[in-house]
């Protein structure tokens, strides 16, 4: 199905509802840790979002709209705080709590040694921990902060990475910007000023912060692969298929796709994502949509890719969220960065031969010689190695940055 033409550009306002500035749920009132200046100024202010192309749910797809079809739910709520020991989100078992080592470190929830694990008390409603990111109500939209938590091989480690938050938000940011004739995203905008966040919060969740729409979830990894790697190379390797798509023979690993491939996955509560073709996505999520977000995906993917070679990254893969704003279809979560993207230092690219990844490949690296067998607890990183970790990102960040000077 061809992408709908952008019909108009539209500007986003954000307008603070006064629910959350005295929230009757969690009690607090976040506005007074601000003084009331911050919270009576937030009421009247219109903050101004991006722009972006609309792109319109295809027809038939308005099931998901209404929220009744298998796709399309909500960011799942929870309980105010997790429980404390032992929690897990779905199978990603969370090593150790990490609000628990940052207590002991810095009280609760705060940076220690650069190094945010946990949120701390920002007077909001929590209503979902992931692996990385922590989500706040802020009623109409969320306030998504990305702590420098690590995660690898599905497992929440008891360090993090210094920065690896704030990285991975500039870059989401950009990039939303960046690719905004594209595909409608979710991004109000950065920062947490005036939403009655106490001084001390805030100057923690600086940088790490996006205030977003809320979206109901398309529960799909919407996944593209440009070069035949990670388990897609593995299954290609038995069966000849990546994804279940059908491949020439012949091609070695990390090579080049004659090009692009779409290569969904459906986000389960439990277990791992679950890689499934094309067709059982249509089965799952109708063919239109389906049809609609392998086409902006792949768009996506096209665009990144050619402003990473100009950065002298080979875009190798990258992972995109969609859900629906006000029935629009909309990007959403984080975009090409290290934690949802392979980036390849172009001139380290030998077919054939493993490639050292600008992200958390020195942890992978480390815990893999150390015959580590991925169960908790994780085992402790020698400083080198998070410190080699931190630069990747940073040199990700700063490749990029240089790369899209300029594209709006
Ligand atoms: N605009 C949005 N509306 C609703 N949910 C969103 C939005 N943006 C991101 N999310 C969700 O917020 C969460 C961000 O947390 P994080 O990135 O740490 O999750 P994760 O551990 O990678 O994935 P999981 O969803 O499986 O927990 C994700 O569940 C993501 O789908
Ligand atoms: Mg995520």
């Amino acid at each position: 199905m061809p992408l709908p033409t952008p019909t108009r550009l539209y500007a986003q306002s954000f307008v603070p509802q006064a629910r959350w500035r005295n929230d009757a749920t969690s009690g607090r009132r976040p506005a007074e840790k601000d003084g009331d200046a911050a919270g009576r100024t937030l009421g009247t202010r219109r903050l101004a979002g991006p722009s972006a192309c609309r792109l319109r749910p295809p027809e038939g797809e308005s099931q998901a709209e209404r929220g009744n079809a298998p796709v399309g739910r909500t960011v799942r709520t929870g309980p105010a705080r997790p429980a404390r020991t032992g929690w897990q989100t779905g199978d990603r078992r969370m090593a150790e709590d990490p609000a628990e080592s940052t207590d002991a470190v810095s009280g609760a929830g705060g940076e220690a040694d650069g190094v945010l694990l946990s949120c701390p008390d920002v007077g909001l409603p929590l209503v979902h921990r992931g692996k990385v990111r922590e989500v706040f109500d802020l009623g109409e939209y969320l306030l998504l902060v990305a702590t420098d938590r690590l995660s690898a091989f599905d497992v929440v480690f008891a360090q993090g990475i210094p920065g690896k938050g704030r990285v991975l938000t500039r870059l989401s940011t950009l990039w939303f910007g960046a690719t905004a004739g594209i595909a409608r995203h979710h991004l109000v905008r950065d920062g947490v000023d005036g939403l009655g966040i106490g001084a001390p919060a805030r100057a923690l969740l600086a940088g790490r912060s996006m205030v977003v729409q809320r979206a109901r979830r398309i529960d799909v990894e919407c996944v593209v692969r440009g070069y035949l790697a990670g388990s897609a190379w593995k299954e290609y390797r038995g069966a000849g298929t990546a994804c279940g798509v059908a491949l020439p023979a012949g091609l070695r690993m990390n090579e080049r796709l004659p090009e692009p491939i779409f290569t969904p996955a459906l986000k389960n509560d439990v277990g791992h994502d679950e890689n499934v073709s094309f067709g059982a996505l249509a089965a799952r999520v109708g063919r239109d949509l389906a049809g609609l977000l392998r086409a902006v995906s792949l768009r996506l993917y096209g665009f990144a890719a050619e402003r990473c070679a100009a950065a002298g990254i080979l875009l190798a893969d990258t992972k995109f969220e969609f859900g629906y704003v006000n029935g629009e279809l909309t990007l959403i979560d984080e975009v090409f960065t290290p934690d949802s993207s392979r980036f390849w230092p172009a001139d380290r690219h030998r077919v054939g031969e493993p490639i050292d990844s600008l992200d958390k490949q020195p942890i992978r690296d480390y815990v893999e010689s150390i015959g580590w067998n991925l169960e908790p607890p994780t085992p402790t990183l020698p400083p080198d190695v998070v410190a080699a970790a931190a630069a990747r990102y940073q040199e990700a960040l700063r490749r990029i940055e240089g790369a899209l000077a300029g594209v709006s």
